[in-house]
């Protein structure tokens, strides 16, 4: 057999354990393996590259030992990040990566230009490549500054939406001028580069923080559709089959967030949510608030016959994911029937609930989405609300005013008792007041969700 058709098996090996892999993620039970799987498909496409394709020259013995460098050097740096990033910090990392993937495709249209230049076919799919590329690169590193909080406030000039448009279609003409024309040149395809960057990061900058998550998950399609275009450019399966896999994937993500936040996707684009006034519209609710100690929360919990948890973000800051997977350990052996309600938008990024819970060892089973658990909050005799704010807060459903009006949520409010526990009143993302916090069926538990945990576990053993 010969290399090309070694190279080809290789080839389609990868791509079925991208398409494999990406079906185990739908799942947190075996999403770990999926992933391992996906990687390991990526790593004979690689290596097959290397020692099966044929570039039709002579390859110096020097470029093998700079690719392998330059592998080593990107492993390391991807293997320290993930293994010391914060739980918190995904989104941020997330984007960066997708940043990274973006700019890769478009250092392919760079220098692949020049060798392409009698196939008009082929420098299309270097320009689209390009263009996107750059896109997803500017944007997803706008993305990333917002998450860390290096630019949380939108950023909108007068007429924004105008601007954008116009240099949108200055991208296209030039791009499709590119194409037409093919200028020998590489100056065209420089400025291109630029402009599309300049797009990248006026796309993104005006919208609001709180929306990031939605687009970095389009970004991420954009970058899939980048790489798909230089699997067309090389005729190359595996970076066609996962270039196409993660724009899809991408695009799935981004519609099933916008649905979860009953926005549409043209909404956070051109603007709403994350606009410059985020407190709520309107007098926030007053009231009274009740609150409670740990001692009093262990004893209705512990005479509670059905406990669901909710989970927010807050779990997250305080690290509490083995404490709560130990209270409920401990509850259930006090005959407790618990649960947990996941809100898809819970945290800070898509799945972050699962993630961290998962970490902690929490059944699976355990875990009940937020379309299934809302009709089982009436049988819940407590609510124990962990960190979570913005995804339990009732305006979404009664003030119109309110800039997360129309976003499904946790119907928490249906429960005989409600524990929220956090370290203050402060709002959560979306900076609005919550009333479920003077209702008079919530006490609040105030302090750092570990430790108000790590107390009710120590008033719970000793009864
Ligand atoms: P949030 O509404 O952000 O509320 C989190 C709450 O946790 C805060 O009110 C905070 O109150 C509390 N908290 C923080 N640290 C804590 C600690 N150490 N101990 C106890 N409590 C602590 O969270 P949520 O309900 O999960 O909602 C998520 C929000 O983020 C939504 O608006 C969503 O649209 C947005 N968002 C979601 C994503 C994705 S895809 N998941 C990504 C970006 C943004 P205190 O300060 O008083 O403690």
């Amino acid at each position: 057999m010969n290399a090309q058709a070694l190279l080809n098996i290789a080839y389609l090996i990868a791509a079925v354990t991208f398409m494999v892999g990406m079906k185990m993620l739908g799942s947190p039970k075996t999403a770990r393996r999926g992933n391992q799987i996906a990687a390991v498909g990526m790593a004979i496409a690689v290596l097959a590259t290397i020692f099966l394709y044929d570039p039709g020259h002579e390859v110096p013995t020097f470029i093998y030992v700079l690719i392998f460098v330059a592998i080593a050097i990107g492993t390391f740096i991807g293997w320290y990040i993930a293994v010391t990033v914060d739980m918190t910090k995904m989104p941020e990392l997330v984007s960066f990566f997708n940043g990274m993937g973006g700019a890769t495709a478009a250092l392919i249209g760079l220098l692949e230009y020049p060798h392409f230049l009698d196939s008009p076919y082929k420098i299309a799919m270097i320009v689209a490549g390009l263009v996107i590329g750059s896109v997803s690169f500017a944007g997803s590193m706008v993305a990333w500054a917002k998450l860390n909080g290096t630019m949380r406030k939108p950023i909108r000039l007068p007429k924004y939406n105008v601007w954008n448009t116009l240099v949108l279609l200055a991208v296209l003409a030039l791009a499709a001028y590119i194409v037409v024309t093919r200028p020998e040149s590489p100056v065209y395809l420089y400025a291109l580069f630029l402009l599309s960057l300049v797009y990248g990061v006026m796309f993104v900058i005006p919208i609001g923080g709180a929306d990031m998550p939605v687009v970095i998950s389009l970004l991420n399609s954009f970058t899939g559709l980048a790489a798909a275009f230089g699997g067309f450019l090389y005729d190359n399966m595996a970076m066609l089959t996962g270039g196409v896999l993660v724009g899809s994937a991408g695009t799935i993500l981004t519609i099933a967030m916008t649905k979860a936040m009953n926005r549409s996707l043209s909404n956070v684009i051109f603007g709403a949510f994350g606009d410059t006034d985020l407190t709520g519209g309107g007098e926030g609710p007053k009231g009274t608030v009740k609150s409670i100690n740990p001692s009093d929360a262990a004893i209705l919990l512990n005479y509670a016959k059905n406990v669901i948890i909710v989970p927010g973000y807050g779990l997250a800051v305080a690290q509490a994911q083995h404490a709560i997977h130990e209270l409920e350990e401990l509850l259930e052996s006090k005959g407790v029937n618990v649960k947990y309600a996941i809100h898809p938008v819970a945290g800070r990024m898509p799945g972050h609930m699962n993630v961290l819970l998962a970490e902690a060892n929490v059944d699976y089973d355990k875990l009940v989405d937020m379309d299934d658990i809302n009709p089982q909050f009436k049988n819940a005799d407590v609510v124990l609300v962990v960190g979570a704010n913005d995804v339990v807060n009732p305006a979404a459903k009664k003030n119109p005013a309110s800039p997360i009006y129309g976003m499904p949520i946790l119907d928490v409010e249906d429960a005989k008792n409600i524990i929220v526990l956090k370290r203050s009143m402060k709002p959560g993302y979306a900076g609005i007041d919550n009333e479920l916090f003077y209702n008079p069926k919530t006490s609040m538990l105030f302090g750092d969700a570990k430790d108000s945990i790590t107390k009710i576990i120590n008033e719970l053993k000793n009864m």
